[in-house]
């Protein structure tokens, strides 16, 4: 499988690039529409034609490139089961397949940042987990339909009874880390690590965070496939 892992700078979001190199088919995780030509290039120099964006979820604070992406490659939407996106192609769910020659994604249902939250598991080796899980950290649970006993469930059930060594690929980072493993996360990351479910409530709900600068402007986009 042909692997990229791209940043945006301004809101910190990693997009990922999954292509198939005998079908010269790809896949991009989380685009960002100010990084749309970017992403164009890359297909283009590797030869890749794009058949998928997938979305994570509704997220507020950038706007997905996917209405971009679509119109320029004829691609195809995917959004997680439950997410208020009326003009993507299709909704995932809870243990849908989506496969693409060597490329396995399973969908793990994991909600709590949002209420229609999806991680993906693929190739039985590395997880890209959204904001439900970052490196050393985790999505806020504040706004959207977030619920912080809910992520916890979500994180320490569906993402922590994967194999330690997966490695873990999150939406965003603000530290500077690119990959992490379940194994590692478990252990280290202090949103969890030795933290029981009410514990991590409390913790969630004093974090006082302003809201994400583009949200007023993100959130009705992004359900609306990027459209702005
Ligand atoms: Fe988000």
């Amino acid at each position: 499988m042909l692997f990229r892992q791209l940043f945006d700078l301004e809101s910190s979001t990693y997009t990922y690039l999954l292509g198939d190199e005998s079908t010269k088919e790809a896949i991009l995780i989380d685009p960002v529409l100010e990084q749309v030509e970017r992403d164009l290039k890359l297909l283009q120099e590797l030869g890749l034609s794009l058949r998928f964006c997938l979305e994570t979820h509704v997220h507020a604070d950038h706007i997905t490139g996917t209405a971009k992406l679509r119109k320029a490659t004829g691609c195809l939407s995917i959004v997680p089961e439950k997410a208020q996106v009326g003009c993507a192609d299709k909704h995932i769910k809870h243990e849908d397949i989506l496969q693409l020659r060597s490329i396995k994604i399973k969908a793990i249902a994991t909600p709590g940042h949002t209420d229609s939250h999806m991680a993906f598991y693929v190739n039985h080796d590395r997880v890209f987990t959204g904001d439900a899980l970052f490196i050393r950290g985790c999505g806020r649970t504040d706004f959207q339909s977030g619920d912080a006993g809910i992520l916890f469930d979500s994180v320490t059930q569906r993402l922590f009874t994967l194999p330690n060594e997966t490695l873990v690929y999150p939406a965003h980072d603000y530290r500077g880390h690119t990959v992490s493993t379940i194994g590692e996360e478990k252990r280290w990351n202090p949103r969890f690590a030795g933290r029981k479910r009410n514990d991590f409530i409390e913790l969630m709900a004093n974090l006082n965070l302003p809201d994400p600068k583009k949200m007023m402007e993100a959130v009705p986009a992004n359900e609306s496939c990027g459209k702005t």
